[in-house]
């Protein structure tokens, strides 16, 4: 494989010359510049980024921990990650932790000694990082999306959780509803605690019954919307709607709903949280609570590469605002 001193010797140049081109952090004359890119095209040079990124002391690299990708949700913020860091310059390292807080500590590991300027973690986990994995990197730039319990000082970005779940539960209570329940997410997990408090409180603010039935822990996962809207469809006097807490829920709940041979926003109202592209397709198409997932993605990657640039800068928390989507899973009431 041609060397960048092979180059420097086919165009009688030095090699610092040719850096210059390849970087083009200098002015080259074009009679120079012209014979430089003629070596490397004749050499089929490629630069190695190894080498540069000890010259520059930085790989251009993000590493990014990901619970899983099977949710929707998880899919399209990364999709949105990945397309700002190329726009950027920088390639993604992606790690899946699937729950597991070795596999979780290892990624780190792997991607620490693979120089990478700067973390995003996308984690629905509630077991935090040990502080002390990043003892020999005291430093790395990190950003939290939707996931808060660390102890290392770092920039956060999340869902307004509480105002999404409140705008969700006061749009059914509008369109007339009062026996509603909810399918939440794994209650030891952040997000999902604020959005079963959003719940309660809209459904006490408006004076309605909160009935212990009518409140079924799911974990985010499709199989436990389908388990929980089940228990909901087998109590004596189910509910007449339910606030499921994610989307991935939410069409398990279908499955649960069109099993017993009834119909979604006709006997029984649903809506979601998360507004993932499938929402729009299900029949019929999900009411949900939009998080802004593309905007979500650049942030990130933003707010990320600032730290990298200014590492003793503060740290931020930035919060998203939820908006409702009304489609035509919630029918209205005529009380
Ligand atoms: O759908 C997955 C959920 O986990 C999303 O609502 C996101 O907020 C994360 O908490």
């Amino acid at each position: 494989m041609a060397t960048m001193k092979d180059v420097a010797k086919l165009a009688n140049v030095s090699t610092s010359t040719v850096s210059h081109v390849i970087n083009n952090d200098r002015y080259v004359s074009p009679a120079i510049r012209s014979r430089i890119e003629a070596a490397i095209a004749q050499l089929n040079y490629t630069p190695s980024a190894l080498a540069r990124s000890l010259k520059r002391q930085e790989t251009r690299t993000i590493g990014m921990l990901l619970t899983r990708s099977n949710n929707p949700f998880f899919s399209e913020v990364v999709q949105s990650v990945e397309r700002n860091c190329y726009e950027l310059g920088y390639q993604l390292i992606l790690c899946h932790t699937e729950g597991d807080k070795q596999r979780m500590i290892n990624n780190i590991g792997t991607l620490l000694q693979k120089r990478i300027d700067g973390l995003l973690a996308l984690c629905s986990e509630t077991h935090s990082i040990p502080a002390e994995i990043f003892s020999s990197y005291p430093s790395l730039p990190m950003v939290m999306m939707d996931w808060t319990p660390l102890s290392t000082a770092c920039d956060i970005i999340r869902d307004n959780s509480l105002q999404g779940a409140t705008i969700a539960v006061n749009y059914l209570i509008a369109q007339g509803y009062e026996r509603i329940a909810c399918i939440t997410g794994p209650l030891d997990n952040t997000q999902a605690q604020l959005r079963f408090s959003g719940y309660q409180q809209a459904m006490q603010q408006a004076g309605l019954t909160i009935y212990p039935d009518y409140q079924a822990e799911g974990n985010f996962q499709f199989a436990s919307g389908y388990q929980a809207m089940q228990t909901l469809l087998a109590l004596p006097k189910r509910p007449e709607a339910v606030f499921c807490c994610n989307d991935a829920m939410a069409i398990g709940a279908y499955r649960a709903i069109n099993q017993a041979g009834m119909v979604v926003g006709e006997d029984i109202s649903i809506i979601g949280y998360d507004d993932i592209e499938l929402a729009l397709y299900l029949n019929p198409p999900l009411t949900t609570i939009h998080q802004p997932k593309d905007e979500l993605g650049q942030l990130a990657v933003e707010t990320l590469l600032h730290r990298i640039q200014h590492k003793d800068s503060e740290s931020h928390v930035l919060t998203l605002t939820p908006i409702l989507t009304e489609r035509a899973s919630v029918k209205k009431l005529l009380r």
